[in-house]
């Protein structure tokens, strides 16, 4: 006999919950995801309160969602529930068909560290991209150290570090989007999730050949000067953040970590930014463009 196996995404499975459940169930993971902005693991009387049912009612409604695979348990020192991702994946993706956004989730097209990207469809069948965002997936204690704009915070759960990636990576999109169309235009975003265009095309480091290299050098360097001119700095840039559509137009992607301008690192990360780009068209393609001509470029009026 053979066995197939096949992975099914967190959204995936999200989104197969979502045609099966209760209204009371959404009431409690709700309830859960409000008490994890005060608890690390949520009590049962503190769901309790949220969702407006007693503690048997919960307890209840807990084992089904529980069965669905949409939260954590903890019993050490005392009882208390997390929303896992496919939780989390739930209310946003309910919340994104509720608002009109999307109508169906498609395939996983990126699967990163700190997110997972899909197809989706919206209400007019047109395609767009859903980023999920998932930090503290690989180690808390590093995306801590990682991401400054976290604070100082005591008790700071993956999912309020994922819903704030998400809001930066899309206020960062809107004023971009303002003057330029060299990153996806964001559509709208909720929770750890950012509905945005999807960019029919390729991966920069995907592409095997140019035939205009230093063209395409030129354009990334004047997106860098856009982002700059609205205040942003990428601070992750390289060919695994840039796409290219089938109009040869470039699109930068991936901002959560973006840095303004009055950042004591942003002018390290800029440097940082722009080397990588010029190392890469130097190693794959010979063409190049001295540092600091392209900063001052960039920097420029
Ligand atoms: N708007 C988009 N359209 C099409 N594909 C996208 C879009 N955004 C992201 N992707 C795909 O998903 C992958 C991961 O997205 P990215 O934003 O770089 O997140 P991360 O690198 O943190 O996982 C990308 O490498 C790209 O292949
Ligand atoms: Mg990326």
């Amino acid at each position: 006999m053979r066995v197939l196996l096949f992975i099914v995404s967190s959204a995936e499975k999200a989104a197969q919950m979502l045609t099966q459940m209760d209204p009371k169930e959404f009431r409690i993971l709700l309830g859960i995801e409000l008490g994890m902005s005060e608890h690390e693991f949520v009590p049962v009387e503190v769901i309790s309160k949220y969702s407006g049912f007693d503690s048997n009612e919960v307890k209840f409604w807990i084992g089904e969602l529980d069965k669905k695979g949409l939260l954590w348990r903890q019993i050490e020192n005392y009882v208390g529930y997390i929303l896992n991702y496919t939780g989390y994946d739930v209310l946003a993706l309910n919340a994104l068909v509720k608002n009109g956004i999307l109508e169906a989730l498609g395939k996983s097209i990126g699967v990163g560290k700190e997110a997972d990207v899909h197809e989706g469809l919206n209400q007019q069948n047109q395609k767009v991209a859903i980023k999920f965002h998932r930090l503290g997936r690989t180690s808390f204690r590093n995306t801590r150290r990682k991401r400054e704009f976290v604070g100082d915070r005591k008790h700071i759960s993956w999912l309020y570090q994922s819903r704030l990636a998400a809001e930066r990576e899309f206020i960062a999109l809107k004023k971009m989007a303002l003057i330029g169309d060299f990153v996806p235009n964001p559509l709208f975003y909720n929770r750890h999730s950012i509905v945005m265009e999807y960019i029919e095309g390729q991966l920069f480091s995907e592409i095997i050949d140019i035939e205009e290299p230093d063209k395409f050098l030129k354009v990334i360097i004047n997106c860098i000067k856009n982002a700059y001119n609205q205040g942003i700095i990428h601070g992750d840039l390289s060919e695994f953040n840039i796409m290219v559509n089938l109009d040869e137009k470039i699109k930068i992607i991936d901002w959560p970590q973006y840095l303004t301008l009055t950042h004591p690192n942003a002018k390290e990360s800029l440097e940082r930014d722009v080397n990588n780009i010029l190392v890469y068209f130097k190693r794959k393609y010979d063409v190049g463009m001295n540092l600091q001509d392209a900063i001052n470029l960039i920097s420029s009026k």
